[in-house]
């Protein structure tokens, strides 16, 4: 699959990398190009092959897929510069807000959804970059599980592919409507993280949640 980044910061990096490695096309971007170029390189060296980087438009342009992974204050700026290409395109958001200055009333992903009438999906915004490195990611011999919320079964569909590419096990999170609960998710999360405490210690496993009738 061809997917354009649009960053190419940390979570470029770690994501694309992998995507490489598992024989995907990437293009990264930034605002920079010389930047954008040294860390294509370095992603082209750990990946064992080629990444190329380009203008947040062609990053758009080129992707079959487009994966938004820019920092919050910067966001909207990356999305005007990627331009119309996005429009109708998979696009796999990765974003989170600032956890302390968190405000409910904003979901990225349907603020990307409305400015560039692309089909996003939320998803990999649960955890650190380190995790989103690792090959590949299991903990006590379970794979990751990845959260995707979306509307577009295409775009669904080549978030799972992305998932599958990391070793990692999609699973569903329900419509659009539902990527601000995995946002505020990760606000709540990465708070109790920065306080020092156990994150995962908080929700029991699942024999112990309770009864549920079957999905
Ligand atoms: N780091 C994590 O552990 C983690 C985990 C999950 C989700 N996320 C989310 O993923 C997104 C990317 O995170 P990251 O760790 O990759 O960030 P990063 O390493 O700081 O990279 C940020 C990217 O955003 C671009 N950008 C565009 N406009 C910007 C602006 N006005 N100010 C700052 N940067 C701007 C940067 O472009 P240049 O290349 O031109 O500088 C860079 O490519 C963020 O929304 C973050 O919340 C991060």
């Amino acid at each position: 699959m061809r997917i354009g980044i649009l960053g190419a910061g940390g979570m470029a990096d770690a994501l694309g990398t992998q995507w490489a490695r598992a024989g995907h096309e990437v293009m990264v971007s930034g605002r920079d190009p010389g930047r954008s170029a040294a860390q294509a390189a370095r992603m082209t060296a750990g990946a064992g092959a080629e990444v190329r980087a380009g203008s947040f438009a062609e990053a758009a342009g080129s992707g079959e897929v487009v994966v938004v992974a820019v920092r919050e204050e910067g966001l909207l700026d990356t999305l005007q510069a990627a331009g119309a290409a996005l429009r109708g395109k998979a696009l796999i958001d990765v974003t989170n807000a600032n956890p302390m200055e968190y405000d409910l009333t904003r979901s990225h992903a349907r603020l990307i959804g409305d400015v560039t009438g692309g089909h996003v999906v939320k998803a990999f915004n649960l955890c650190h970059v380190d995790v989103w490195r690792m090959t590949p990611p299991v903990f006590d011999g379970r794979p990751l599980a990845v959260p995707l919320c979306g509307d577009d079964p295409g775009a669904l569909a080549a978030a799972r592919t992305l998932v599958a590419g990391l070793g990692c096990t999609p699973v569903d999170g329900g419509g659009l409507g539902r990527a601000a609960l995995l946002e505020a998710t990760a606000a709540f999360m990465i708070g109790l993280w920065f306080g020092g405490a156990d994150a995962q210690a908080v929700l029991p496993p699942l024999a112990s949640s309770g009864t549920h009738e079957p999905a």
